[in-house]
């Protein structure tokens, strides 16, 4: 394992022994660092010093590691989470973020939105920056009907679009749980994440981006120094 996935792991680890406590509904996020906040659930369950928790996953990839650690889960249908606890890939100082490079950002901003206020980023030390979108581009999850029309629309907000792809030789469009394309939108720097949200939503074919504004309680980042939890006041 790499220092950045025992990063990772210390993050997520800590994020649970922190936030998650027995009879809670706990928001499962998507990505590698959210995987550790799974396998410590599933410990805690296994350890009896959790209890009754139940998973609400974020991707089909989490609920089949979830059912795989005996997590068990439900749906939105039934319960809104207590807490969700979800890795990112940019993190600003007033806890607005970049999700989705990982491919969920849809039902991640579902699930997140559905508990309130109540997200809890948890990142390894490259996460933190002064400044989002710089490095990562913003995704934004597409329908595909009409996505070259979308995609010329996002570009007119200053960005450089482009169509996500995946597979062996990434020759074919990349498709969400949902059934959407994904678009990578590179700005030199996002510095007012909710402005620019507000416009990404104004455009039609646009279902979600993954800026996240005003969701996050707490981040939970850990790096050479330990782990560090700062929530929001
Ligand atoms: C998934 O869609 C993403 O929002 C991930 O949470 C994000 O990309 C962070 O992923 P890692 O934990 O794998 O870095």
């Amino acid at each position: 394992m790499s220092q950045t996935d025992d990063f990772k792991r210390d993050a997520g680890y800590a994020a649970v022994d922190r936030f998650v406590e027995s009879g809670m509904t706990v928001g499962l996020g998507t990505g590698s660092t959210a995987e550790w906040v799974v396998r410590r659930i599933s410990q805690g369950l296994e350890s009896g010093s959790l209890k009754k928790i139940i998973g609400v996953p974020t991707s089909e990839r989490t609920a089949q590691l979830a059912g795989e650690l005996g997590v068990p889960m439900t749906s939105l249908a039934r319960s809104r989470p207590d807490v969700v606890l979800d890795g990112a890939d940019e993190i600003s100082p007033a806890f607005e973020a970049i999700k989705g490079l990982g491919g969920a950002l849809l039902r991640e901003k579902i699930v997140a939105a559905s508990s309130g206020r109540s997200l809890v980023l948890v990142a390894d030390e490259t996460k933190p920056v002064e400044v989002l979108g710089k490095v990562s581009p913003v995704p934004v999850e597409v329908e595909i009907f009409g996505w070259e029309i979308t995609a010329e629309d996002l570009a007119s907000l200053g960005c450089t679009v482009t169509l996500r792809f995946a597979g062996e030789d990434m020759s074919d469009p990349y498709i969400t749980d949902g059934g959407h394309y994904t678009l990578d939108c590179r700005f030199d720097g996002v510095t007012d994440p909710e402005a620019l949200e507000t416009e990404i939503k104004r455009i039609p074919g646009a279902l979600e981006c993954g800026l996240f504004v005003g969701l996050t309680k707490a981040a939970v980042v850990a790096g050479e120094n330990g782990v560090v939890v700062t929530e929001r006041c």
